[in-house]
């Protein structure tokens, strides 16, 4: 089915009722499928990523590779209900990442390290402001710069080059980075020596793609640590025929999970990764969920609105094993259905607290104090927006935090540009209706 930008969600909202119940399985994680997609361009023939989910992030990035040269086709999985791509980057043509793609996608700056790394060149636009903060990129340009790489600014298009390839280097991140992370260590998998990153960031996406990058032929040690030594391959790019196996979305798994505590029942959630999301588990059972822990699923029971309410809990995001992020606009949700005064602290990026005021406007008493901190008191009745009003995505994961507060309130509330939700959840509307929730998207 084709998805549309102008796509809105209506949904009817339970009054706070727990009524949802069922099984939700956890797609694989966008954020590891993406990196993958990038890390492609190391090998200089067909790699296969399995377990994708069909996220218009992960499309943008096909697009992206496949106007670079790169063949890139959806395959049917062998585990049932899962996608596996095809990508062949032997027949790369250019270095140039195309301007109107990457400006709809900040990931794809991450591409840029391993085009460099193959290529010796590549140029992109400089990615603008965006809604969830400012975003720079100086850590990734000073990285290049140090293994060797010039770099100019051509209006505002950076073109990079490093015409004698690039030469391991010892790197201190000034801030635990995602993207300056992966992107680096993609570089030095294939520059000549040896490269040591310090402060890295630790999120189970960058390990898994560096997993699979030494099963591949790259020797990178301190996986997992905030220190990764890095033996590059000088130039040569990896083998073919290599396959990797996306992990489990732990966000996605983190958002059904605080869905389930506002409106299920039961909740079982399958195919995902406990041991990757023990904050959110953490906090949630502090606050009084009840919440039974597996191997790959997660189950909440008993779930009622009769039961003790849930307290309140105070959150502070930081960067893994840390409170993600992510989660941060759908916790707000959960604590406006909490009892007491609870404080979220956002560190990783300012201006994530645009969902607020939709919040405010159906009943919930936020106190936004600045673009780092509000204060959500709780339980509060939340109901649909006065007439004529509709609710916004902002970003993907305030849009899910948007949905759930729909779901929560009494009424009917429409959601739109719910395009930014289908950036990073695979088909919401559909997975929600199997559990018995009222949304349609018009
Ligand atoms: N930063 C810099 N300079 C840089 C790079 C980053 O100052 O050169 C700053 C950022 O502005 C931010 C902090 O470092 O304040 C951390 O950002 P990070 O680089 O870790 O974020 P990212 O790699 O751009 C990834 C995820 C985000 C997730 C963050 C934090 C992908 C594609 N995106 O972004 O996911 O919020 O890590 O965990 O992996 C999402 O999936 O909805 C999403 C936004």
């Amino acid at each position: 089915m084709i998805i549309k930008d102008y796509d809105k969600f209506i949904i009817g909202g339970l009054g706070g009722e727990k009524k949802l119940r069922g099984t939700v399985e956890i797609k694989g994680a966008k954020n590891a499928a993406l990196k993958a997609m990038a890390a492609a361009v190391l090998f200089d023939g067909l790699v296969t990523i399995d377990n994708v989910p069909e996220t218009k992030d992960i499309h943008t990035m096909s697009e992206i590779l496949k106007s670079l040269g790169t063949r890139v086709e959806w395959k049917e999985s062998t585990n049932k209900g899962t996608k596996v791509l095809e990508i062949d980057s032997s027949k790369i043509t250019s270095t140039d990442i195309d301007l109107e793609l990457a400006k709809s996608m900040r990931a794809s700056v991450v591409l840029t390290g391993p085009i460099l790394a193959r290529f010796g060149k590549v140029s992109f636009p400089a990615p603008g402001g965006c809604v969830i903060g400012e975003r720079p990129i100086d850590l990734f340009l000073e990285g290049y710069q140090k293994m060797g790489a010039k770099i100019n600014l051509d209006g505002d298009i950076y073109k990079i080059e490093a015409q004698n390839g690039l030469e391991g280097a010892d790197i201190f991140f000034d801030i635990q980075s995602v993207g300056g992370t992966e992107t680096l260590m993609m570089v030095a998998v294939l520059a000549k020596g040896t490269t040591i990153l310090k402060n890295c960031a630790t999120e189970p996406e960058i390990s898994s793609v560096a997993e699979w990058l030494n099963s591949c032929g790259a020797n990178i040690s301190g996986i997992g640590t905030t220190t990764l030594l890095i033996k590059g391959t000088d130039g040569k790019p990896f083998s073919s025929n290599n396959s990797y196996k996306t992990i489990p979305d732990r966000i996605e798994a983190g958002s059904f999970l605080i869905l389930g505590a506002l409106c299920a029942r039961e909740l079982q959630i399958t195919k995902c990764k406990p041991d990757h999301m023990e904050a959110v588990i953490n906090l949630l059972k502090k606050s009084g969920v009840s919440i039974k822990v597996g191997q790959e699923e997660i189950i909440i029971t008993n779930n009622s609105k009769d039961r003790v309410p849930f307290k309140a809990v105070n959150v502070r995001t930081h960067e893994y094993p840390g409170f993600p992020t992510d989660l941060q606009a759908p916790m707000a949700v959960f604590l406006t259905q909490a009892l007491g005064e609870s404080s979220v602290f956002e560190t990783i990026f300012e201006g994530r607290f645009k969902y607020a005021e939709d919040l405010i406007g159906m009943g919930a008493d936020i106190k936004i104090l600045n673009s780092r901190e509000i204060v959500v008191k709780g339980p509060s009745v939340l109901k649909q927006l006065p007439e004529g009003e509709d609710l916004y995505a902002h970003d993907i994961r305030a849009g899910f935090a948007v949905v759930l507060a729909a779901l929560v309130s009494k009424g009917t509330s429409k959601i739109n540009n719910i395009n930014l939700i289908d950036r990073g959840y695979q088909r919401l509307e559909e997975r929600l209706k199997l559990l018995g929730a009222d949304v349609r998207r018009v």
